[in-house]
């Protein structure tokens, strides 16, 4: 492992006037330090796709999430990084309003999606998924043939009839799935891989083709958005550089949101980075480069070199 080669810097360490101002030292050796509002306000051209205000979630008494708030541009790829538990999955959940799952979970504040509040009563969720979609760390195909797990969700959005009942009443829309389906793996990376077997079960490809089809399933319900949550954490380092060339490409055409542990992949791939740190505070957002390069809190830098997480 060597995360030198995205962290070394000369010149971040912070002026004393800063050091004193915002850094005390616990009994355990650990920088104590107060989050400044700037160190989260990214600026960036345009109007955000995501906007999160003020966003706080509790599991029962546990805060795990603390009054975050972040603009998500369009057309990019946003990482977010920080150690286990620091509520990044939670954070990402709140995105599509998949915490409403969750009964213990209780969500406060605001997220706008296009400007439009997505934490309202009347927004229908499956529409907001639609347009929201999320692929998981481990692949979780349905256990259906390939062109099955790509047509599942346009089919049972409507948008797709075939079959009997649909071709009795003159209304099959097969010739459209066809389409659909390769335009789907196509972008996923995957078509050249699949095209002579999109019969076979879903379930017989690699791990790696397995995500990737996920990501064409997603795909194929027409999102502006894609959450992903650590997408190539159960992935060979080959099946990985592909999901990552992928997330790079889709982000020219789509809005993509990926939590990863790996430091390395956040600064290959990313726009601009999310640094949530223990007890589910965001402690700093900027481009990417500037979080690996230079950050302005003295924890992001302690966690990024290596010194905890
Ligand atoms: N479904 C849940 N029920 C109760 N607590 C949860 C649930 N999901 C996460 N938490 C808690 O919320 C905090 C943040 O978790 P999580 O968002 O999964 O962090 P991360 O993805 O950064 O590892 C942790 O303390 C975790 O135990
Ligand atoms: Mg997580």
């Amino acid at each position: 492992m060597s995360e030198t080669d995205v962290t070394q810097t000369e010149t971040d360490e912070p002026t004393a006037e800063t050091a004193a101002e915002t850094q005390t030292t616990t009994t355990t050796g650990e920088t104590d330090e107060r989050v400044r509002e700037e160190w989260t306000q990214f600026s960036f051209q345009g109007e955000p796709k995501l906007a999160v205000d003020d966003l706080d979630v509790y599991y029962g008494d546990d805060h795990a999430l603390k009054g975050v708030s972040m603009d998500i541009p369009r057309e990019s790829v946003t990482a977010l990084i920080g150690p286990s538990g620091c509520g990044k999955s939670t954070f990402l959940r709140c995105l599509n309003r998949m915490n409403d799952r969750i009964n213990a979970a209780r969500i406060d504040g605001s997220v706008e999606l296009d400007g439009e509040e997505i934490y309202q009563d009347g927004v229908d969720l499956v529409e907001l998924r639609k347009r929201v979609g999320m692929v998981f760390q481990a692949p979780n195909p349905f256990p259906k043939s390939i062109r099955d797990n790509i047509a599942y969700g346009p089919r049972k959005h409507g948008e797709l009839n075939t079959g009997l009942v649909a071709r009795l009443l003159g209304r099959d829309d097969s010739e459209e799935e066809e389409a659909l389906v390769e335009r789907s793996l196509k972008q996923a990376a995957l078509w050249d891989e699949v095209s002579d077997r999109l019969d076979d079960n879903a379930l017989g490809l690699s791990g790696g083709q397995q995500q990737r089809l996920c990501i064409a399933r997603c795909l194929a319900v027409d999102p502006d958005v894609i959450l992903m949550d650590e997408p190539a954490s159960a992935l060979d380092p080959v099946a990985t550089s592909k999901i990552e060339d992928l997330i790079e490409d889709l982000a020219e055409d789509y809005t993509v949101v990926v939590v990863t542990h790996s430091m390395q992949q956040a600064a290959r791939i990313s726009d601009q980075t999310a640094v949530f740190l223990t007890g589910g505070e965001l402690v700093e957002y900027d481009d990417t480069e500037k979080i690996f390069e230079n950050p302005e809190s003295q924890r992001v830098e302690d966690y990024i070199t290596g010194k905890f997480g």
